[in-house]
C-alpha cells in the first residue's frame, strides 16, 4: 500500500467551488492523492447548485450561513470549525481559493495546526485595501501564509515575487475558471426551464444584456445608481432587454425589487445554475457584473463586459479589450452603455475572444506540482 498524501481542499462560495471543482477532477484521479473535501457553506444553496452538478460531495460541512452574516461571524464560525476538522485529519496539504472570507480563515486555521497551504489563484492585487472589500485583503492575509501560490497569470506571478515571495514557492498555472467553462458551455445548448428558454429566444429579435450584482461596497446607493442606469438605457434603446439572476444576498434584492422590480423589459430571475448561466453568457449581447468570475470567462466568450466597479484586479480581460471598468455612478455606467449599444465599431472591438486566463487545462497542471512537492 502506497502512504497516499492527503490534500484537503476547503470552500465555501459558489465561485469558488466551480474553480475548485477541476483542481478536485484532477487531484482524484491521481492513485497517490487521497483528496477530502470541507465546505464551510458560506453560502447554502447558491453552493449546493455547483456542489450537485459537479457530483461533488463533501466529506465535512460546517454550514455556517446565516442571513445576514457578518464578516467577523464568517471568520470565527469558520475558524473554529476548520480547526477542529484539521486537527483530527492532520492533512498533509490543505488548499484554498481566492479571496473570500472562508479563504483566510481556512489559510490561518491551517497556520495554526502547521500544515502547509497550496493558495489557487493566488496574486491577484487591486492595490487598494477597501476595493474589493474584503476580498483584497482576504487573499494577501492568504498569501502570506501560503507556501505553494498558484497564481493564474503572468501578472499575478509578478504581484507575488514584488512581495518577496520567493520565486520556487510561485507557479503559474491559468485559472481553473477555464477549464470549468469550457466543459459546459455548448454551442448547442437548451435550456431545461421554459421561462429561461422563453427569455432567451427574446434575443433573436432584441438585444439581451446580462446583469449580475453582490460586491458589499457596491451595495446601498452604488447599486441604486447602477440599476437606474439601466433603467434609462432600456428606455433610450427599445431594442434592448435585461435578465439579472439576482445574488441571495436580501440586501442585493431589496434594491434591485426597488428600482427594477416592476419594468416589463427585466427579468428577475433566482441565481441560475452553472451550466444554464454560462450559456446564457454566451448568448447575450452584453454583460454588466461586479463579479471576479464573469470578468474571467466572457473574454473565453467574446462577450463584451462593464465591469461597475472602481478598480479590477483583473487587468488582463481589459487589456484584452473584453474588459471595461466603469464606475458606479449613474453617468458613467449609462454612458458606457449608450456607446457600446449605439456604435457597431465599438462593440465589436470589445465582442473578439481572446483567453488571457487560461487554456482548460489548469486543474492538471495544479494536480501535478503537488503530487511533486
Ligand atoms: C461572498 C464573498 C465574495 C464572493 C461572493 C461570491 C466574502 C466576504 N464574500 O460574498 O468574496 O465574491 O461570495 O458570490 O467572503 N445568501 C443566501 N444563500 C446563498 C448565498 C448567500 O441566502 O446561497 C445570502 C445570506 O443572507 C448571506 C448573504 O447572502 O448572509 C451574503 O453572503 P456572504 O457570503 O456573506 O457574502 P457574498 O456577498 O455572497
Ligand atoms: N454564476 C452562476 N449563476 C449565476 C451567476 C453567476 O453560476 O446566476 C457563476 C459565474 O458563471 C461565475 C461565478 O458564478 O463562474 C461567479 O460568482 P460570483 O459573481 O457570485 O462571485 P465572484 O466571481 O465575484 O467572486
Amino acid at each position: 500500500m502506497i502512504n497516499r498524501k492527503k490534500v484537503m481542499v476547503v470552500f465555501g462560495t459558489r465561485p469558488e467551488a466551480i474553480k475548485m471543482a477541476p483542481v478536485i477532477q484532477a487531484l482524484r484521479q491521481r492513485e497517490s492523492i487521497h483528496c477530502q473535501i470541507t465546505v464551510t457553506a458560506q453560502h447554502r444553496e447558491m453552493l449546493d447548485q455547483v456542489l450537485k452538478l459537479f457530483k461533488i460531495v463533501p466529506d465535512f460541512d460546517l454550514n455556517l450561513m446565516k442571513q445576514g452574516q457578518t464578516l467577523t461571524e464568517i471568520t470565527t464560525r469558520a475558524l473554529n470549525g476548520l480547526q477542529e476538522i484539521f486537527q483530527r485529519e492532520l492533512p498533509d496539504l490543505v488548499l484554498v481559493h481566492g479571496d473570500t472570507t472562508t479563504t483566510f480563515a481556512a489559510a490561518l486555521a491551517a497556520f495554526y495546526t502547521q500544515i502547509p497551504i497550496g493558495h489557487v489563484e493566488a496574486g491577484l492585487r487591486t492595490g487598494n485595501k477597501y476595493s474589493p472589500f474584503p476580498e483584497e485583503m482576504n487573499r494577501r492575509l492568504a498569501g502570506v501564509l501560503t507556501d505553494f501560490h498558484f497564481a493564474p497569470t503572468a501578472t499575478a506571478q509578478r504581484n507575488l515575487l514584488q512581495e518577496g515571495i520567493p520565486p520556487e514557492k510561485v507557479f503559474v498555472t491559468g485559472n481553473t475558471v477555464v477549464d470549468a467553462l469550457l466543459a459546459t458551455v455548448k454551442p448547442d445548448y437548451s435550456f431545461l426551464d421554459p421561462e429561461i428558454q422563453a427569455i432567451v429566444n427574446r434575443g433573436e429579435s432584441s438585444r439581451m444584456v446580462l446583469v449580475t450584482t453582490h460586491r458589499r461596497e457596491n451595495l446601498g446607493e452604488p447599486m441604486r445608481q447602477i440599476y437606474q442606469a439601466l433603467q434609462k438605457m432600456l428606455e433610450v434603446f427599445p431594442d434592448t432587454y435585461v435578465v439579472f439572476p439576482v445574488h441571495k444576498n436580501p440586501k442585493v434584492r431589496k434594491v434591485v425589487t426597488e428600482v427594477l422590480g416592476n419594468d416589463p423589459k427585466v427579468f428577475l430571475v433566482e441565481p441560475l445554475d452553472y451550466e444554464p448561466f454560462v450559456n446564457l453568457m454566451a448568448r447575450s449581447h452584453l454583460i454588466l457584473t461586479d463579479s471576479g468570475g464573469i470578468q474571467e470567462e466572457a473574454p473565453s466568450l467574446g462577450i463584451p463586459v462593464l465591469v461597475v466597479r472602481d478598480t479590477t484586479e483583473r487587468p488582463e480581460a481589459v487589456e484584452a479589450g473584453t474588459v471595461s471598468l466603469v464606475g458606479t455612478g449613474y453617468d458613467s455606467v449609462l454612458k458606457e452603455l449608450k456607446r457600446l449599444l449605439s456604435s457597431k465599431g465599438a462593440y465589436q472591438k470589445m465582442a473578439a475572444a481572446h483567453n488571457p486566463y487560461g487554456d482548460g487545462h489548469s486543474g492538471e497542471r495544479i494536480a501535478k506540482i503537488i503530487i511533486g512537492n
